[in-house]
């Protein structure tokens, strides 16, 4: 336990119970949502010396300078975890430099969104893909620096869902407010590599491809003109048994860690989960529910809070390690334990 995972009990008294419950589930019997957070805590370090000074820990993704290599990662229903849901989410990020990367499904519009760091849209795309057009140029006019395609959504992972009825008292009339025809979400389930080049013909922003766990899928995404690869399993909500991101990573990153930045998350809950990480060849980690957590206990302020403890430990984690920047810890980590590398 960290005080990062004290959050979800934290907030279970703040959100309404089925948003709880939905944020808290993994698909099926769970099993690689309780993976995720131990297999970080496996990863062990042989630490640099003699190579101190100061730590650094500005990030750049894609041309956009962040203060911080921890970010937050895509969620849908935050206005019911908060009424100030994305706006408070963005806020929180930008004040300490964090990447904020926002839903397709938020509940409020993009223009009111932007708080002044950089923010990436995420998208999955429909049957039809022409229809998901308007929606992407829509973000893309009110700030987004980027696109994430999620790419392991053929079809929602069959969750344990709270009933319909649980959610009776819950407004969700702003539900996918940003489409001109909001309705029910639609998932492609033929998406394929020539996708990546479509998307960034309609936006003309880069396109980050997440969802990603194989070397030979992250080869084609790059082949195909993706301009960073997300290694993401989706928090363990798709496929079960879907094999951890912390063994993903170091593969990904192998085939394509030179050409493109490549991210990670699932399960990172401390700034040595996000050593481990950066260790692994990630250039950024970021994080799904644990954000939610804190916009449920205290709106912006406690998102602020959050990435802010983070980045503190992130920066102490190099330190010990001997590292200046986050850069610097690639191949700290050291072959150990049963899922070692
Ligand atoms: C998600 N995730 C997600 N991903 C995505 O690409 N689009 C989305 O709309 C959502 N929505 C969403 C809702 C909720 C309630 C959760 C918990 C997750 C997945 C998310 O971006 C991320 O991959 C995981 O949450 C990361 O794992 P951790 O940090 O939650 O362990």
């Amino acid at each position: 336990m960290t005080w990062v995972t004290d959050l979800a009990e934290q907030s279970r008294s703040v959100m309404p119970r089925p948003m709880w419950e939905y944020v808290e589930a993994g698909a099926d019997d769970g099993i690689t949502t309780a993976e995720a957070a131990a297999a970080w805590r496996d990863v062990r370090f042989a630490p640099r010396v003699l190579s101190g000074g100061p730590v650094d820990l500005t990030t750049d993704l894609l041309g956009d300078v962040l203060r911080t290599p921890v970010g937050i990662a895509p969620t849908s229903l935050q206005r019911v975890a908060h009424p100030a849901g994305e706006p408070a989410m963005a806020a929180g990020a930008a004040a300490v430099g964090a990447l904020h990367v926002v839903s397709s499904n938020a509940g409020h519009r993009f223009a009111d969104i932007d708080a002044g760091s950089p923010w990436w849209l995420q998208a999955y795309l429909p049957p039809d893909r022409h229809s998901a057009a308007p929606v992407l140029r829509a973000a893309v006019a009110a700030g987004a620096r980027a696109v994430v395609l999620t790419v392991d959504t053929p079809v929602p992972g069959p969750k344990r869902r709270p009933p319909e009825e649980d959610w009776a008292g819950t407004d969700l009339s702003w539900f996918r407010c940003n489409f001109e025809e909001p309705g029910e979400v639609r998932w492609a389930d033929d998406l394929a590599p020539a996708d990546i080049g479509w998307l960034h013909e309609v936006t003309g922003v880069p396109v980050v491809v997440k969802g990603v766990l194989r070397a030979d899928d992250a080869r084609a995404c790059v082949d195909a003109g993706a301009s960073a690869v997300w290694v993401s399993n989706h928090g363990g909500r798709q496929l079960d048994r879907a094999t951890t991101t912390r063994a993903a990573l170091p593969r990904v990153a192998a085939a394509v860690g030179e050409q493109v930045p490549v991210l990670v998350d699932g399960g990172i809950r401390s700034g040595l989960d996000v050593l481990a990480a950066l260790s692994l060849g990630a250039d950024a980690a970021l994080l799904g529910r644990p954000p939610l957590h804190a916009l449920a206990l205290g709106g912006a302020d406690e998102v602020e809070r959050l990435l802010s403890r983070l980045a503190d430990e992130t920066a102490q984690a190099l330190l010990l390690a001997g590292c200046r920047t986050p850069r610097d810890a690639r191949g700290i980590a050291v072959p150990s334990g049963p899922t070692s590398p």
